[in-house]
């Protein structure tokens, strides 16, 4: 098996985005544009796989630390020839196909790059070239074939005669090349043309003159070659990738209400049976399990949710693990570090935060709860408050099994209430609770029976005495 590398054009600027952040950066559904590219290469199992870097070079690079990648800096943009010239020193002794495809490309399937590397290789091409059929190729390099229908060149849109700015047949940037070619060929290549800038499609001219053999392969999805070039390029890309994964979840039994208002990333992976409201936002590492609901506007992070789980409307949790059949919200908030036991409940309003809640807890109404244990069966009351913070450093609160925490009362950390014990309404717990015991530190109830009447008789007589 002949081996494979990957060369991915990144340095660019991409001027049109009008950012401070250099294109290849911005993220689509969660990722910078250039993994995705990456990720293309990985599942061609390129041997190796040069990243061409040179706007925000280091950016780029601290970005892609992780990945096992070489980069090559381009310091001056000359061209795509010239970029491909800058990672050739990363490719030395390197034998076999060159797969050059650029970092602004999110939506091409790695599929597509298969077919055309198979193309190649059937006819012992020394270049083949992608091509896509467009209605409009705009500022695209058209493909120019001859009567027998072989590629015979690509010319540059501001190359092009008016007669082949007709042609419906454009370039994406998608190559393989034969090493031996490639090294031989761009040091043969110039930049005399129009844009004085060495064009990686000249190759292509060069293969023809000399006789060698050119493939190609034309994609049979065009929305593949999509290029990121401008804010709304990456909306439209982001959109094309959205349902992609939403279609890819949909297959294995997941129900979306309204894919277009879905945000799912490419890493989440949910149930069969699961339903997903409108404007759900599920990203990151999330996993939900079967025969959940995720109600409208929630937004899920980096979560690992169980079977029959409840996230009812406009709930938000982050780095968060939700147990079987538990019900959160509407509008609770589960902030990193929150595990939620099975069949636990939190309500409307609630705010948990490194939380462990016990097996069927409730804490249903207006509560915080922080740097707190919570055992099984507790039930809380509405407007409990862990008050977890001294102004200096944050303390733990620990609470037993079945404990009943009344309304509005407060734990003032570090704070252990036993197993089974009752806290009153309108508590402040100041110091340990041993278990099965009262805790009551509201002042008692006084009623003075007739007070008030008797204070409204005497206003009145008041009044009286004025007017006379
Ligand atoms: C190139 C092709 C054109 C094709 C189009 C598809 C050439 C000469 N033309 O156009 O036929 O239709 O792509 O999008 O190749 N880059 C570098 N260094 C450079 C120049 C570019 O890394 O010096 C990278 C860019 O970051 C980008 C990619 O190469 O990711 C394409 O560059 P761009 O300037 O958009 O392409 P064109 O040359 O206009
Ligand atoms: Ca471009």
């Amino acid at each position: 098996m002949k081996k494979l590398a990957a060369v991915i054009l990144a340095a660019g600027q991409g001027t049109r985005m009008k950012s401070g952040l250099a294109k290849v950066l911005h993220p689509l559904l969660g990722k910078p544009l250039i993994k995705y590219s990456i990720e293309t290469a990985r599942s061609l199992k390129a041997e190796m796989t040069v990243v061409v870097i040179g706007v925000q070079a280091e950016r780029v690079k601290k970005e892609l630390e992780k990945d096992e990648v070489l980069f090559a800096l381009q310091r001056e943009r000359l061209g795509t020839g010239h970029a491909v010239m800058a990672a050739m020193p990363a490719l030395k002794g390197f034998k076999g196909d060159v797969a050059v495809f650029y970092g602004d490309c999110p939506l091409l399937r790695p599929e597509t790059i298969k077919d055309l590397i198979s193309a190649h290789r059937r006819k012992r091409a020394a270049m083949s070239l992608l091509t896509a059929v467009l209605d409009d190729c705009g500022g695209y390099g058209r493909i120019v074939r001859d009567e027998k229908g072989e590629v015979r060149a690509i010319v540059e849109h501001k190359d092009c005669t008016a007669d082949q700015r007709l042609i419906h047949e454009m370039n994406p940037g998608v190559y393989v090349f034969e090493d031996g070619f490639l090294r031989k060929s761009l040091r043969g290549l110039t930049n005399n043309n129009k844009q004085g800038e060495y064009y990686l499609t000249d190759l292509l001219a060069m293969a023809v003159e000399s006789g060698q053999k050119v493939a190609s392969s034309t994609v049979k999805d065009a929305e593949e070659i999509m290029g990121v070039n401008d804010r709304m390029d990456l909306a439209a890309a982001a959109g094309v990738m959205r349902l992609r994964v939403i279609a890819d979840l949909a297959k294995k039994g997941v129900t979306f209400e309204c894919p277009e208002t879905t945000h799912v990333e490419p890493g989440v992976t949910i149930g069969p049976d699961t339903v997903i409201e409108p404007g759900a936002r599920l990203s990151g590492r999330t996993v939900i399990g079967p025969n959940c609901v995720i109600q409208m506007n929630s937004r899920i992070e980096d979560c690992v949710i169980g079977r029959g789980v409840t996230v009812k409307s406009g709930s938000a949790l982050e780095q968060s693990k939700v147990g079987d059949g538990v019900q959160i919200g509407p509008m609770a908030h589960l902030r990193p570090g929150s595990v939620i036991g099975p069949d636990a409940r939190i309500g409307n309003f609630v705010e948990t935060k490194k939380a462990v809640i016990g097996k069927g807890s409730k804490l249903s109404h207006l509560t915080y709860c922080g740097d707190a244990e919570v055992g099984s069966e507790v039930n809380v009351g509405c407007g409990f408050i862990t008050c977890n913070y001294d102004g200096v450093n944050k303390h733990k609160t620990i609470i037993g099994d079945g404990v009943f925490i009344g309304s509005d009362t407060q734990a003032v950390a570090p704070v252990k209430i036993g197993d089974g014990a009752y806290i009153g309404s309108g508590s402040t717990v100041t110091r340990d609770v041993p278990a099965d015991s009262l805790v009551m530190t509201r002042p008692p109830t006084t009623v003075k029976e007739g007070w008030a009447a008797k204070k409204r008789a005497a206003r009145k007589k008041k009044k009286g005495n004025k007017k006379r």
